[in-house]
């Protein structure tokens, strides 16, 4: 099986607060975004297209191996993966697509999302179970009610599908109002299954400045 990566790296980080773009954040003296493609070819994956920010490419570029592929994203996550999905379109059969925000996601991660598509299934998420007890709040903040947790799952990236599965789900996305946060949705509004395997508490998402000081402790342990 031939997979192409793809990192949605054209975000700004606004919830982190840098000067720089998050992708191009350092942890431990290294942008973000090169731990991502290294985690995914760690794992298995062939060839990598990332999509960046216009204004910031020639810094991609710079910091980026030679022959990762650079795209210009979007303005929303969707629209960025949507780019680099042009880009890939030829060159696999499979496609995984992950958050460059996602630095320290193991490559076992990556090697059990290529697993279940080299077993069959068309679309696969990492997941990981929900540990705080889970509820629904009223708009005044009062709980309404307990949300039993069994049945709930957190989910992370690498996201893993059938690269024509991909292609032609964000083909009949595009045009629509709906808004996905990540690409298994966009799936999963054509009607495609979505499967799951084990996530890691290591692929946790840089959002705020706090959980970069928590990637830096873990670099270092
Ligand atoms: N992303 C992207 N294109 C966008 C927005 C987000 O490629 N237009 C990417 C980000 O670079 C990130 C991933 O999607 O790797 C997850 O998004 P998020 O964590 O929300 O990152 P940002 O949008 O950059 O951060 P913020 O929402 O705090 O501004
Ligand atoms: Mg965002």
């Amino acid at each position: 099986m031939h997979a192409v990566g793809i990192v949605a790296a054209a975000g700004s980080g606004l919830r982190l607060g840098a000067e720089l773009p998050k992708a191009l954040v350092a942890l431990d003296g290294r942008p973000l975004v090169c731990w991502a493609v290294d985690a995914l070819r760690a794992g298995g994956v062939a060839e990598v297209v990332v999509a960046v920010p216009a204004p910031q490419r020639a810094a991609f570029t710079a910091v980026l191996p030679d022959d990762v592929h650079v795209v210009v994203g979007g303005d929303t996550r969707t629209a960025s993966v949507r780019a680099a999905l042009a880009a890939a379109r030829e060159h696999a059969d499979a496609v995984l697509v992950h958050d460059a925000a996602r630095p320290l996601t193991p490559p076992d991660v990556v090697a059990r999302v290529l697993a279940a598509l080299a077993a069959g299934a068309r679309a696969v998420v990492p997941v990981l179970p929900v540990v705080d007890t889970t509820v629904v709040v009223d708009a005044d903040g009062v709980v309404e009610a307990d949300v039993p947790r069994p049945s709930l799952r957190r989910v992370q990236t690498p996201q893993g599908f059938d690269r024509a599965t991909l292609v032609e789900a964000y083909a009949r996305s595009h045009g629509t109002a709906a808004e996905f946060t990540d690409d298994a949705s966009v799936v999963r509004a054509a009607g495609v299954p979505v499967q799951t395997v084990a996530g890691d508490e290591r692929a946790t998402k840089i959002t705020v400045a706090h959980d970069l000081a928590l990637a830096e402790l873990q670099v270092r342990s």
